[in-house]
């Protein structure tokens, strides 16, 4: 394991939770430095088969989940027994301040976790209408100032780095609400970069893709940070979990609809106050899994 990436986050829990699985490969679709894979290979004995769109992550296979179906062809496997998605970007990519994701390091407004993303942050900041830059803003930050900060941020171009970003914007926001709720720039960084990189598209195909490949018994955890990328994951998850939608007064089912899906997690799973004081990133993580149904 890659020691610049810190600790996995939850890594009991996703391992226990793979524990049962048929035999197989299981898929870990955000290697980054391998922290889970390496304990599911050494805990579990398992095959794990571990894809990363970034580069830097040595030892796995370059690519993004969204894709999932056409690597699983490529490598000729046709069923998986499970596969893990532990979202967002890695403390690695973070530290790295030529990466661009940091608003507390100077760096290029780049933000790509890999070189497939189509755009840099710089361009999006740069070239986007006021109009578009605040719906961006607001949609994928949930920020309530986005209007006064893409504002800000069209008054200020050309907007050169990180740094220039940053500042912008915690000046937009009234010095009231700024001693609250964290650095004045995160809501807008995420925004970027959940752009940049098409993250919310590449969850939803990514999740498509992996639990139609998961064999019966085989199961899907996925580890969210933000309550954007939670939402799609509880709505997927219950989706697939329904069976049938025909009114309960009606004596045979027309619907014809199965549950694809058992959920394992009634509500999400969060770190341990002892996890969360020594790895700070697991505080916001919640961690969300479903077994395949036999069809
Ligand atoms: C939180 S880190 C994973 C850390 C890893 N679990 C570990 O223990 O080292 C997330 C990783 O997922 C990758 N990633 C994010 N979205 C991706 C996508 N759509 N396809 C492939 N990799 C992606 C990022 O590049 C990053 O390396």
């Amino acid at each position: 394991m890659d020691q610049s990436y810190h600790k996995p986050v939850m890594a009991d829990t996703v391992v226990d939770l793979f524990r049962p699985i048929p035999d197989g490969i299981i898929v870990d679709a955000t290697y980054g430095g391998g922290g889970h894979a390496s304990r599911i290979a050494e805990d579990l004995g398992r095959d794990v088969l571990g894809i990363d769109r970034d580069p830097d992550a040595e030892g796995a296979l370059r690519g993004n989940f969204r894709d999932l179906a056409r690597i699983l062809e490529e490598q000729g496997i046709d069923r998986i027994a499970g596969i893990l998605f532990d979202l967002g970007v890695s403390s690695h990519q973070l530290d790295q301040p030529e990466r661009g994701f940091s608003f507390r390091k100077p760096g290029p407004l780049d933000m790509r976790m890999g070189p497939d993303a189509a755009t840099e942050a710089g361009t999006l900041v740069n070239t986007l209408s006021e109009r578009a830059l605040a719906d961006l803003i607001r949609r994928y930050g949930e920020e309530r100032f986005a209007r006064r900060i893409a504002a800000a941020i069209v008054a200020h171009r050309p907007v050169a780095d990180t740094t220039e970003l940053a500042e912008i914007v915690k000046a937009a926001i009234p010095a009231a609400t700024r001693r609250s709720g964290g650095h004045p720039a995160r809501r807008t960084f995420q925004a970027l970069r959940i752009a940049v990189n098409e993250e919310m598209e590449a969850l939803r195909e990514g999740l498509d893709a992996g639990l139609s490949a998961l064999e019966p018994g085989g199961r899907c955890v996925v580890i969210s940070y933000h309550s954007l990328e939670d939402r799609i994951v509880k709505r997927r998850f219950a989706e697939g979990a329904q069976g049938c939608t025909c009114p309960p007064d009606l004596p045979v089912c027309g619907c014809g609809r199965t549950a694809e899906l058992r959920i394992l997690t009634r509500k999400s799973l969060t770190a341990d106050p002892d996890e969360v004081a020594q790895n700070p990133r697991a505080r916001s993580a919640r961690l969300r899994a479903v077994e395949k149904v036999a069809a």
